[in-house]
């Protein structure tokens, strides 16, 4: 017989040559039953001989044991993010900003931006040694054993020095297919798109699940600089047989760029991943230290996302959501439809004017668009194919969720249900109460609130400081084992006793009354029994007079607690042991935004709150909206233009994100940036 030390060798190399011939370079060499046969009976030879079973063998992909979390990889060099444009204009922006940096002598690289879920893999003495999802781009969590899983990740590379690779870890549409027909057999609910599909199955505990999962991957960065250019670091990766996207192309210049753009826009659809992009970085490395990052950004590198996509499909019909308020909302309920890589089946009609407007109708097909991470909407009616039986809608006349009358208030647009008791408007306010950024109750999801009230046992916000006595009640709700339960009675009580006035009144939901307001508030009373007990008749005065509060606010404040079912319902919170203390803040003196005052807009990657927090602790002031005196516009992405040039007219100067990181860092803004 063959020397069983030489026929191992030879298995290993032609098992991981065959993977790297269909996994990454999508040409297939052998037989799925020859590729079997070969790695039998190198199971076979381990069998006989252990010694020879190393974590590097094809053998060895599937090993740990399933864990019970994720364990946290700090890492050196951040994972950043990427700036985005939306079209030609703001390309040429980004080009004119490097040129203005570095003159001539640059270039770009576009390639596809796969839409997938990150991951950094490390490589030491040519083995695969850790793998690491984004997590917040600081620290993340070790996936190591469900990347060896991945057949297109080699265990072994022909690179003896240390590789910290990143890329997409992804999952092919026509792949997608195939695991939710998987999961419906066995009763699990279908992925919406790949995207969540490769982000699920990397974070699933057992590696056992995510082997059973076709993952693939596509490397597009390493994080040693040792090739002088980007074009030239993805063909070394690709030659040490690292799956790469190998759709890359050079750019003299942004002309160039655009000509890939529409290039690739016409192949998009061929590819077999997903893209919602295409990524442009500049080619050469060495020029990437002086061009710099933002806080969050290269600014080298920048993303230009397709347009907001559209799809035609049939309103099945119309519902209304009923709001905390009372404020019913319309919701097209429609035909599934695939958009922008999900399915569709509910789209926002806004108000019941639009409704009017558009003249839309249950029957129709119509047009939908979904631009960014916002909810799709109804963008017309396509009347050429109205069914001639459809009649326009009727708007209602009860509240969906209590059957009393709804009212339509003068001059507004929304019909508003005003039984304070109705179960809608409660279920949709404890929503909002126990969210993030409110009491922060986590465990409580939708479907559970709606259990809570239908069974009775919350009827108030303040009841759910109740629960936690009720364990035998909770443990009879649907899907609520020991361990749940239990875990909701910790969190509850931790909201009890750990969270600030201020969260707590902006979690009331009180008209007007968001977290900056709650804030100002909150630091004057101090805590709830105080402002319970305060007379009601100067509060509207004395809480006009807070700097950043008008009359209004002040007046919806003293009508709330004044409300003697509000009022009951807050002492109750108070008897269950609410804590709500305003913790005292020192005012910050001489910090570097000391003097300077912030409105700020649109959407950022981290909270608005938390940008609120850091703006206040830094010394300076928020505003909730521009007015005279107000310094700055701090304006994160799909800003309205209206929303810009009324900050100008008034004097505020428009900064973003990279502006601010500036300013935090004590530099000044001396030049206005165009
Ligand atoms: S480069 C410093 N290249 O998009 C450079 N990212 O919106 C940072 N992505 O978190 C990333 N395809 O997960 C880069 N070809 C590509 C990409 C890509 C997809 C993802 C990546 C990143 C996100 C940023």
């Amino acid at each position: 017989m063959a020397d069983p030390v030489a026929r191992h060798a030879e298995l290993c190399e032609a098992l991981r040559k065959h993977n790297h011939t269909y996994y990454v370079l999508d040409a297939p060499t052998v037989s799925d039953a020859e590729y079997d046969t070969l790695y039998r009976e190198l199971l076979a030879i381990e069998k006989e001989h252990p010694e020879l079973q190393t974590p590097e063998s094809p053998s060895q992909r599937v090993g740990a044991p399933p864990r019970e979390g994720f364990v946290k990889v700090e890492r050196a060099v951040r994972m950043y993010s990427l700036d985005n444009a939306y079209d030609e204009a703001e390309l040429r922006e980004f080009d004119r900003r490097i040129k203005e940096m570095i003159g001539e002598g640059y270039s770009y690289v576009a390639e596809p931006k796969i839409d997938g879920a990150s991951i950094e893999v490390r490589y030491e003495g040519g083995k695969l040694v850790q793998a690491s999802t984004r997590g917040d781009g600081r620290v993340g969590e070790d996936v190591t054993a469900n990347v060896r899983t991945i057949k297109a990740i080699p265990l072994r590379v022909a690179e003896t020095q240390p590789l910290t690779l990143r890329g997409e870890i992804f999952i092919r549409p026509a792949d997608l297919e195939t695991v939710n027909e998987l999961r419906a057999s066995r009763g699990e609910a279908a992925f919406a798109n790949p995207r969540n599909a490769a982000a699920g199955s990397l974070r699933l505990l057992d590696p056992k699940q995510t082997a059973e999962r076709p993952l693939r991957v596509a490397f597009y960065d390493l994080v040693q600089e040792r090739y002088d250019s980007h074009g030239a670091m993805l063909e070394a990766l690709a030659a040490l047989g690292l799956p790469t996207h190998r759709e890359h192309g050079r750019c003299a210049d942004i002309d160039a760029v655009l000509a890939y753009i529409a290039r690739f826009d016409a192949r998009r659809e061929t590819l077999p991943y997903e893209t919602d992009g295409v990524v442009i970085k500049l080619d050469e490395v060495r020029l990437r230290d002086s061009v710099g990052f933002t806080s969050r950004f290269p600014r080298w590198a920048i993303a230009y996302k397709y347009a907001a996509e559209q799809a035609a499909t049939k309103l099945l019909s119309i519902t209304c959501d009923v709001g905390r308020t009372g404020q019913l909302t319309p919701v097209a309920n429609l035909e599934p439809v695939q958009l922008a890589g999900t399915t569709v089946s509910r789209a926002s009609l806004h108000n019941l004017d639009l409704i009017a407007e558009k003249d839309v109708r249950v029957g129709d097909t119509v047009i939908i668009q979904k631009a960014g991470e916002i909810i799709p909407q109804v963008l017309s009616v396509d009347v050429a194919q109205r069914p001639p039986s459809a009649e326009p809608w009727p708007a209602p006349t009860v509240c969906p969720a209590c059957d009393q009358p709804v009212v339509r208030a003068e001059g507004e647009s929304a019909l508003r249900c005003v039984n304070a008791r109705c179960r809608g408007r409660l279920t949709a306010g404890l929503w909002y109460f126990t969210r993030r950024g409110g009491m922060d109750i986590d465990g409580l999801g939708k479907s559970l609130v709606e259990q809570l009230v239908d069974v009775g046992l919350v009827e108030d916000l303040a009841d759910i400081f109740a629960l936690p006595t009720q364990r035998d009640a909770l443990l009879g709700l649907e899907r609520m084992g020991e361990k749940s339960v239990d875990r909701l009675i910790v969190t509850i009580d931790e909201a009890r006793a750990g969270r600030p006035f201020s969260r707590l009144l902006t979690a009331l939901g009180i008209p007007l009354v968001g977290s900056v307001a709650a804030r100002l508030i909150a630091e004057k009373y101090g805590n709830l029994r105080t402002l319970l007990d305060a007379p009601r008749e100067p509060m509207v005065e004395e809480l006009a007079a807070i700097h950043g509060i008008g009359e209004k606010i002040g007046k919806s404040v003293a009508d709330f607690v004044g409300d003697p079912d509000q009022r009951a319902m807050l002492e109750k919170m108070l008897a269950l042991g609410v804590k709500a203390e305003e913790p005292r803040r020192e005012k910050v003196v001489g910090g570097v935004l000391e003097g300077l005052s912030f409105c700020v807009t649109g959407s950022f990657d981290r909270k608005r709150n938390e940008i609120h927090a850091e703006i206040e602790k830094h010394g300076g002031e928020v505003h909730k909206s521009v007015k005279k005196g107000t310094t700055y516009l701090l304006a994160g992405e799909r800003v309205g233009k209206t929303k810009i040039e009324a900050a100008e007219k008034k004097g505020a100067r428009v900064i973003d994100e990279d502006g601010y990181g500036r300013l935090l860092a004590g530099e000044s803004l001396d030049e206005p940036e165009s």
